[in-house]
């Protein structure tokens, strides 16, 4: 794969967050305001969602293949501000049958289904598809859509 510039979302994200905080901190080191981690133009997310939903759908339907780490940080941005899916780090293929049940948890927690949390054999595509959705919810926000430090907390509330 060639090098992409713009780096990850995530990394475009933590530009935009010191960006702003610049901002809020003047010359003379004075801070006026504390400010959470903001998310993307609602464009911008629209676009690279969009073509995360199409490069997903292309390896679970065309490649037969589960990526099984989706995540911003997953997620490159060309030089013509496209966004590439990258690190198959943990991805799979899927057998003839289509058969997509996993066992084994992969990737960050975060980003894990709550049929994943739960253990059990769960649906590797459905999962992939929720972890679209915990993405979403980070390029809008800067924040994962269920936080703790702590595994068992974490599961709980997914
Ligand atoms: N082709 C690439 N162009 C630019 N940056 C890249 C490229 N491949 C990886 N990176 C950077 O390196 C990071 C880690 O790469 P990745 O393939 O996700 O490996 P892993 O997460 O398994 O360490 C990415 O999040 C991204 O910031
Ligand atoms: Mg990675």
């Amino acid at each position: 794969m060639e090098y992409s510039k713009h780096g990850s979302i995530e990394k475009k994200l933590e530009k935009l967050y010191k960006q702003e905080r610049k901002k809020l901190r003047p010359a003379d080191g004075e801070v006026k305001e504390v400010k959470k981690p903001q998310g993307l133009p609602e464009d911008t997310m629209r676009k690279y969602f969009s073509q995360l939903v199409l490069a997903l759908e292309y390896c679970h339907n065309e490649l037969g293949i589960i990526h099984r780490d989706i995540k911003p940080d997953n997620l490159l941005i060309d030089e013509n501000d496209n966004v590439k899916l990258a690190d198959f780090g943990v991805s799979q293929l899927l057998p003839q049958d289509g058969n997509d049940k996993v066992k084994s948890n992969a990737g960050s927690a975060y980003f894990y289904s709550p049929e994943a949390c739960i253990g059990t054999m769960y649906k590797g595509r459905l999962n992939d598809i929720w972890a679209c959705g915990i993405t979403l919810f980070y390029m809008a926000t800067g924040n994962y859509a269920f936080q703790s430090s702590e595994h068992s907390k974490l599961y709980r509330l997914i």
